[in-house]
Formats: C-alpha cells, structure tokens, sequence
C-alpha cells in the first residue's frame, strides 16, 4: 500500500523543510508574524456554505463583495474577481469571454495547460507566437512586440492575444508595448500573470505589472508570490473590451459551486496585509533583503552561475552549478538531501521560487547548501554551453484535431497525430497538443522524463497515450 497523505505532511513538516517553490507564504509563520495567527487556530469553523450573511461568490454583495472590492483598490481594476481554482479558471474564462466558437487566438507556445484547455473548450484555432530563446541559459525568454504584430497582420481576424508574464523562469515580456499592438487593431490582450501576483506591489527596479502596462485582462496567481493559500487567484479586468457579465456567466459555469471559505478568507487576508502600509512593508521589506543577500552573496561560491536579465523578477531565482558536472536534477537531488525543496528544474537550471514569505534564514540555508556542495566537489572544465531541453526548440507539424480517439503505447506513436496534450509538469507547459503529430524525437525525450522519474500529464503508468483513430 501506497503511503498515506495523512503521514507524509507531517513528516515533511518534521525534516524542517525550506521552501524554495509555491506557495508564496512558506508557511505559518508569516499570518502569525502579522498578526493572524488566531485565524490558523480556528480553520475547520471557518469551513462553512452560504449561511446568511456569508455572501455567495456568483452574486457578491457583502463580506465576499468587500475582498473583491479590495483587490479592485490594490490592482486599480475596473472590477477584480477572486478565483478559487487557480489562475487556470481565470485564464480559461477570460478567453472564452473574448471569443465565439472557431475564432482564432494568438497565444504563447510555452504557455500553460489551462490557455491550451481553453482553446479545446471553446473550439478555438490558436496561432502560435514563439517566445524568444535565452541561449546564455538555455531557457525560454519572453515574447517580442513584433511578433505579436507580425501575426495579427497575418491573421487579423484573431479575436484576442494571451502570453504568461512572467514566465515560469521569472522573464517578463514587454506588455507596455504589446498592448499598443493590440489596441491599435482593438484586441483584447490577455496576460498570464500567474506568477507575478506580487509585480504591483514591488519597490525598486523591476518588471511593471500588466495592470500598469495596459493589459485588458490580468490573472493573478496570488497563491503563488502572496500570502493566499493554494488554489487561490485574482483576475483583475482593467478595460471596457471584455464584458463583464459574460465573464462572470462564465466563471459560474466553470468553478466549483461550494467555493471553499477557508480559502477566500486567506484571500481577504491577502488584500489586507497589501492594503496595511505597516505589515506590507515588514513582509516586502524582509523578502527583499532575504533576495538581495542572495545576489549580493552568491558571487562568494566559485562557480555558481546566477541568471541576470533586465527583463528577469528577481524574486526568481535561477542558478546554474554545471561548472561543478552538475545537471539540474543532479543539484535538485543534493539540494533535498539538505531539506531544500526548489520548484523547477530544466537543463542545467533550478529555479528557486521565492515569496512574500522568504526570509533570510531560507536564503542562508540555501547558500550555505550550495558552499557546502561546492566544497565536495571539483571544478570541472568548462562546457559547450547551456544543456538545452528539447522543449524549447521542439517545433511539431499540425494536423486537423482528430475527432475520435485511442490509446496506443508511446512506442507506436511516431506520426501518428495526437489527441490529448502530453504535458511535463512542472513547467505544465503542453509539449504536445491535440492535432500535433508526434515525432520519434518527441517520444524518446518523453520516454527520457519517464525514466528519470518526472510527471508527465497525459501519458498513462503503462506509458499510452490518446491519438487519433
Ligand atoms: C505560467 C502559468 N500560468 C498559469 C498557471 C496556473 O495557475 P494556477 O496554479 O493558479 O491555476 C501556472 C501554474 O503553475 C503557470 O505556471
């Protein structure tokens, strides 16, 4: 028998763990540090339904209107909807409330699964824009101006255009400047704000936020930077081009109706802490330090490369130690034999995500982690170059989406068209998608995660997966 959840959490609690992945509080401390605690004491009375006086998510007019009404304030929206269930219904309701069956959409290759599900709900045609590649690092970049021009000349009947910013990795693209392309041709644009909740509330030099830059609809994962809980999210609508009836029709239609109160309560804390100069400035004030101390301290391990980019939320934090023959996954593993848990991990670089929760503590942990595993090893000579994952430049022809589906074992795969989405998760960025046809090279990197033990979403234990008929 399988070990139980009921055991696991408490023994991860046990190994004192550092949390270098979401969510964005890093655990209790942080409500008791500003004054929450009692709320943690009292959780399973909180877990309630619509009693009166309890408001009701799809008709808001009191104590769920007034978190709503908060995060209108903090974001500056036309009207701000809290979700909860991730950024991924936000997403998937505010393209279908931009679009009517069959139009054409023009998203971000890399983006997440939700964007990918909501083209397969609303029976949309996407037209892929290709992020940018950072060779330095061998990661995915941003997503240029021009290219957003260039398709919607090229298909200018596409009815709205949707690209995550920041991406996974933290880089940002320049939504200032891609909102002028598409308002030029009256587009609605859509921003994947999921893991930049945080950018509005920022200090200092950074990326601007999409509500700033001129974005007609952001969503907001505040689970993952902030301090909701898991599952929680904000979609603010900054404009008039998408209507807000429509959007709400279709959220209904898509969250659950036995919205958990327990998580809209750590939303309503959330916009608190924000909306408190005092407490806001103590949890951004610390967490800056805590990643500050990081890049000013991290040049004293010989080594270590640590991505820099202008365009990079440096609450991100990717590190490369291949000057040591260290893969990723080489240095993700020694990283959680100290009780380091980091978030992503690609080619050679792991991303270590921080919050409104990292302290300094965590950020001393994790360097002196890496001194440590750079003292137990060599330098080696240098490499080629950054280990680059076939996602990036994994480019699959297309095919119509087949309207009948099988399962076939990956191995019989190869030029068949595929079904279903084959998803990597983390990133949760489809590297197949229904009517892409797979390709040999496409079945042994899928094969290779397998066995090195990642999930892949959409390929079953026996290793099937859904292609055409
Ligand atoms: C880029 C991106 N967009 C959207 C999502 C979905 O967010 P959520 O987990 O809040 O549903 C994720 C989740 O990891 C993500 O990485």
């Amino acid at each position: 028998m399988n070990r139980s959840l009921i055991d696991f959490l408490p023994e991860h609690a046990a190994l004192d763990p550092v949390s270098f992945h979401m969510p964005g509080h890093k655990g209790s401390k942080l409500y008791k540090e500003l004054g929450y605690g009692h709320i943690l004491d009292n959780l399973m009375d909180c877990d309630i339904t619509e009693i009166p006086g309890a408001d009701n998510l799809f008709q808001t007019e009191d104590v769920i209107l007034s978190i709503m009404q908060k995060y209108q304030k903090l974001y500056g929206s036309k009207r701000s909807y809290i979700l909860i269930n991730g950024s991924s219904v936000g997403l998937i309701a505010a393209i279908l409330s931009s679009t009517k069956r069959g139009d054409k959409v023009i998203m971000a290759r890399n983006s997440h699964k939700s964007i990918f599900n909501a083209m397969r709900l609303g029976g949309l045609e996407p037209v892929y824009l290709f992020p940018e590649i950072l060779e330095e690092h061998g990661i995915l970049g941003g997503i240029a101006p021009d290219e957003v021009e260039r398709l919607l000349q090229e298909n200018p009947e596409a009815s709205c255009v949707v690209l995550p910013s920041p991406n996974y990795y933290g880089i940002c693209s320049d939504i200032r400047a891609i909102s002028e392309v598409c308002h030029k041709r009256n587009k609605v644009l859509i921003v994947d704000q999921a893991h930049g909740a945080h950018l509005k509330f920022m200090d200092g030099d950074h990326p601007e936020a999409a509500e700033d830059g001129g974005a007609d609809v952001v969503i907001n994962s505040t689970h993952k930077t902030l301090a909701s809980w898991t599952q929680t999210a904000v979609m603010n609508v900054m404009t008039d081009r998408v209507d807000l009836n429509i959007i709400e029709d279709n959220l209904q239609i898509l969250e659950s109706s036995s919205p958990s109160y327990p998580l809209m309560l750590s939303l309503d804390v959330n916009a608190e802490i924000l909306l408190d100069q005092e407490k806001k400035e103590l949890a951004f004030g610390e967490w800056k330090k805590a990643v500050d101390m990081f890049y000013a301290k991290s040049h004293e391990i010989p080594g270590l490369k640590v991505m820099m980019d202008p365009m990079l939320d440096h609450t991100k934090i990717n590190i490369d130690m291949s000057a040591y023959g260290l893969s990723g996954n080489e240095l993700e593993d020694l990283l959680m034999e100290k009780g380091i848990f980091v978030e992503l991990v690609t080619g050679n670089i792991i991303m270590c995500m921080t919050g409104i929760g990292t302290r300094r503590e965590h950020i001393n942990r994790l360097l002196e982690a890496l001194k440590d595993i750079a003292a137990s090893r060599n330098l080696v000579a240098s490499s080629e170059g950054p280990d680059h994952s076939p996602m990036l430049t994994m480019r699959l022809e297309r095919a119509a989406v087949p309207e009948s589906k099988i399962s076939l074992n990956l191995d019989d795969c190869e030029g068949r068209v595929a079904a279903g989405s084959i998803i990597p998760y983390p990133p949760g960025i489809p590297i197949a998608c229904p009517g892409e046809i797979i390709t040999k090279d496409l079945i042994d990197y899928v094969k290779g995660l397998r066995q090195m033990g990642e999930k892949v979403i959409g390929v079953s234990q026996m290793g099937e997966i859904l292609v055409g008929e």
